[in-house]
């Protein structure tokens, strides 16, 4: 009985202190959405992928750079060879250097990595008022419960209630740890036309973006899973086969 309530107490005790820090940064649980992702069977949609590359490409690349994908990786999510040869051509990727020792920049080719928008760390700095935007590419395994912390970031922007200040070039966002982020709300209704005619709504592109972050972050994750099924039925008939290699043993030795 004393060890039950000791037991009770301490979790009690666990829960008003996790509270307490939440409260102490501010910081808002991110909003719980389903995702087609999540769960043991579930995918990448590469409709809502490829939407979520335009997002990506029309508005976040502005300021976030996407340097571990590859142009060609895109083929992942349902772009055609073709596609991704006029994509990557259409950047300039720094090389070099040439037989006289200069770097240069030439179009883009698929085996090319996105390049960043800023020469360096710095330069990005110098732009955000001191943040430097982060390289989305992981950025869903990088923070907890990824998918819904970025979706609920985006969408989560609000006027700061009474007493909270912000210094030039921050923005109020109950849910980024402290409030106040220097990056401003990037989305607004019909921001970008989607070439397959979906309404882009701030939900619809917000929801497309996190669906082509996630498979950024995770590309391998269909074929995890795939393995993982396969695992388990193989387990699955292995466990038969075992039950029945016993049963008919036993029956000998009776
Ligand atoms: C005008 C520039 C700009 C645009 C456009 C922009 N961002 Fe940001 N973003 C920033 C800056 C600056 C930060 C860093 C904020 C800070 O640390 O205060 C940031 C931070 C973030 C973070 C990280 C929050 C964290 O936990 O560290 C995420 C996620 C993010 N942006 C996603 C996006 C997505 C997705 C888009 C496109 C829909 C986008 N951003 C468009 C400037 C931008």
């Amino acid at each position: 009985m004393k060890k039950t309530i000791l037991f009770l107490s301490l979790i009690a005790g666990g829960m008003v202190a996790a509270a307490a820090a939440f409260a102490e940064d501010g910081q808002k649980p991110p909003r719980h959405i389903d995702w087609p992702f999540s769960g043991i069977f579930g995918n990448v949609d590469k409709q809502a992928a490829q939407r979520g590359f335009q997002v990506y490409k029309e508005v976040c690349s502005a300021c976030h750079p996407l340097t571990h994908i590859a142009f060609r990786n895109l083929e992942d999510i349902g772009f055609s060879e073709a596609e991704v040869k006029v994509l990557a051509s259409s950047y300039q990727i720094a090389d070099g250097p040439n037989d006289s020792g200069d770097m240069f920049q030439r179009p883009g080719k698929p085996s090319d990595y996105f390049p960043s928008p800023y020469a360096n760390d710095e330069a990005g700095r110098a732009l955000h008022n001191g943040a430097l935007p982060p390289d989305l590419s992981l950025i869903i395994k990088a923070r907890k419960n990824g998918p819904d912390y970025v979706y609920s970031l985006l969408t989560g922007f609000s006027p700061p209630p009474a007493g909270v200040m912000l210094t030039a070039g921050q923005n109020y966002n109950p849910y980024f740890p402290g409030g106040k982020l220097m990056m401003p709300p990037p989305l607004t209704e019909g921001q970008v036309t989607y070439t397959d005619g979906t309404p882009a709504s701030v939900d619809q592109m917000t929801r497309d973006v996190v669906v082509f972050l996630q498979w950024a972050a995770e590309p391998e994750m269909e074929e995890r899973k795939e393995m993982g099924i396969k695992a388990l039925v193989y387990l699955a008939i292995f466990t038969i086969f075992m039950y029945l290699a016993k049963r008919n043993l036993w029956r000998k030795l009776h």
